[in-house]
């Protein structure tokens, strides 16, 4: 799988020294309040693991499938939430976990969604990644691990097309891969 990357971005080390950093402002934020971290499937599962084991607070972990890629490298600017429907949040204090930020449209729906629908009392929202670039969804994050370029990514979490989530580290495809030139590979 390293073959199929272009050059690695983030290192677990330096992934795992960002992550104690975000625990510790996120520990400090919500001192004293019932938090329910509401963790986007499947991108946020690997950040989920190694960020809520640095919280060192009471919390509850909910999960919400959502998706807007369908397989390539895009969104299609459609956000499906999966078919558990929104988790129980009414009157508590929620943070969405996702692992990056590009159109923003994903993190705008669930974030609508948990207040409107859900009646979240504060939500807030962490995410691993955030491109650098121009946005139509209006919204920002309130805990940012790192802010990379308009460039596709995968590992720690992130995939293409289902793969490369396993990956301990984050970096950028090759072009070919995504081309699907490389035997075996790409989107079929
Ligand atoms: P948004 O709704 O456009 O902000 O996209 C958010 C979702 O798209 C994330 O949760 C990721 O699953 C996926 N995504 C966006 N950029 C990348 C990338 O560079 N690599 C892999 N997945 C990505
Ligand atoms: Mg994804």
């Amino acid at each position: 799988m390293r073959d199929d990357l272009e050059r690695i971005l983030f290192h677990e080390t330096t992934i795992l020294a960002r992550l104690d950093e975000l625990a510790e402002q996120i520990t400090r934020d919500h001192l004293g309040k019932e938090l329910s971290v509401v963790v986007i499937l499947h991108g946020g599962m690997v950040l989920m693991a190694d960020l809520l084991r640095r919280v060192h607070m009471p919390l509850w972990i909910e999960t919400l499938t959502a998706s807007s890629y369908h397989g390539g490298t895009a969104s299609k600017g459609v956000v499906d939430l999966g078919p558990d429907g929104l988790p129980d949040v009414k009157g508590r204090h929620v943070l969405i976990l996702d692992d990056i930020l590009d159109t923003g449209l994903t993190l705008a729906t669930v974030k609508k969604q948990l207040i409107e629908s859900g009646g979240a009392e504060g939500v807030r929202t962490c995410v691993l990644l955030r491109k650098k670039k121009e946005r139509a969804v209006r919204i920002g994050a309130d805990y940012v691990g790192f802010e990379i370029g308009d460039e596709f990514v995968v590992g720690y979490g992130l995939d293409f097309a289902g793969r490369y989530r396993n990956l301990p580290f984050i970096g950028v495809l090759k072009d070919e891969v995504i081309r699907g030139e490389l035997p075996g590979k790409g989107v079929e």
